[in-house]
């Protein structure tokens, strides 16, 4: 079978998702409860009460197809964004979106600039198109976008800009960006990675290039902020020409009605939002504070995550493992002797950090 599948799979680096919590608890003999799961950055306040309203509602109409066109949430996030409907594409997770712009613009041969620590997606998804994945290299871990410009060549199709980036945490700023952007070439697509926008103090306007109809993506989610992964909804915003693209490409209804219903809500709920970015801004000092003191590198954060140094990611991954903790380890990120947390409640901070202070006094 293998033979007759095309070559591009052959040798295709699957994604490593975060180790499911009934996975470990199955293993171990444990309760799912008694698992601590910090490793791929969801929300650990869960879903917002008026989403989960909200798709109690709409699992009442399960049995019709849902909206396709996606008329009332493609309506919200244009008015959230000051946009209009035809500037915004639903996705099943902000991941679809990666794929639809690689449908409609990558052939073989084609290259895809990306930093040098970056989400695995794109190079998985550019891999899948058969283009080559150009990876510049990062200043102090993060994206230096000078040498993303030198990078281009007439190959290069699409550029991803994760903002701010995962697994680093880090930010660019308004005046990089500005910069960037008055000397990337016409034919090269910009795509913004938004999944962690709301961790942001102080984020930097992106907007401004689709109202200036530039050749860009940004991609948003509600897998982050909203605690709405499981449900698979997120989008992309574009202007209306290349949003029109996207939607040619789509399922007919790649957006469940169930996850329509829950985002629409959750857009609603900025309250829940806030006391996410709180406990995450709270959480995310206490634990670069620890790392601080227990002598660890780590890089500072602006999402909901954290990437800390330790001798040896995948014995410090294994370690919390036998502790019933899930975070990630970062070797197939080309940082393997860093692990990445994310950013839970208070308690769960602390019962990390208890964690880590026991396997460090043996291991060191
Ligand atoms: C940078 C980045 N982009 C996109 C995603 C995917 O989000 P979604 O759940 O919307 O597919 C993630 C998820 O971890 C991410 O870290």
């Amino acid at each position: 079978m293998w033979k007759s599948a095309h070559h591009y799979i052959s040798n295709l680096v699957t994604y490593e998702p975060g180790k499911p919590v009934e996975e470990l608890a199955r293993e171990m003999g444990l309760a799912p409860e008694q698992i601590l799961k910090l490793a791929s950055n969801e929300n650990p306040l869960g879903p917002s009460p008026k989403a989960l309203q909200a798709m109690r509602k709409a699992l009442e109409r399960a049995h019709y197809y849902p909206d396709g066109g996606g008329y009332f949430l493609r309506e919200a996030i244009a008015d959230k964004h000051s946009l209009a409907r035809e500037n915004v594409v639903l996705g099943n997770g902000s991941n679809e979106i990666i794929e639809l712009i690689s449908h409609a613009f990558l052939r073989s041969g084609n290259e895809v600039i990306t930093a040098q620590y970056t989400f695995t997606v794109y190079t998985i998804i550019a891999q899948l198109f058969g283009a080559k994945t150009v990876k510049a290299k990062d200043s102090d871990y993060s994206h230096d976008l000078k040498a993303m410009l030198e990078a281009i060549t007439p190959q290069t199709r699409q550029i991803f800009i994760a903002n701010p980036n995962n697994p680093t945490g880090t930010i660019i700023t308004q005046e990089q960006l500005d910069f960037f952007m008055s000397q990337v070439p016409d034919h090269v697509l910009i795509v913004f990675d938004e999944a962690y926008y709301e961790f942001q103090d102080h984020p930097i306007d992106v907007l401004r290039y689709i109202r200036e109809n530039r050749n860009v993506v940004i991609m948003r989610t509600f897998s982050k902020a909203q605690g709405l992964a499981n449900l698979r909804i997120g989008y992309g915003l574009a202007p209306a020409p290349l949003a029109e693209i996207l939607q040619k490409i789509r399922q007919p209804f790649n957006a469940n009605g169930i996850a329509q219903a829950g985002a629409l809500a959750a857009l609603q709920d900025e309250e829940h939002v806030q006391a996410t970015r709180e406990m995450t801004r709270v959480g995310r000092m206490y634990l670069q504070e620890q790392f601080a003191a227990l002598d660890m590198e780590y890089v500072p954060s602006h999402a909901n995550f954290v990437l800390t140094r330790t001798t040896d990611g995948d014995a410090t991954f294994q370690a919390l493992l036998q502790r019933g903790i899930i975070i990630r380890a970062m070797r197939s990120y080309g940082l393997p002797e860093w692990i990445r947390v994310s950013v839970g409640t208070p308690d769960q901070n602390e019962r990390l950090i208890a964690e880590l202070k026991k396997i460090l006094s043996v291991s060191r």
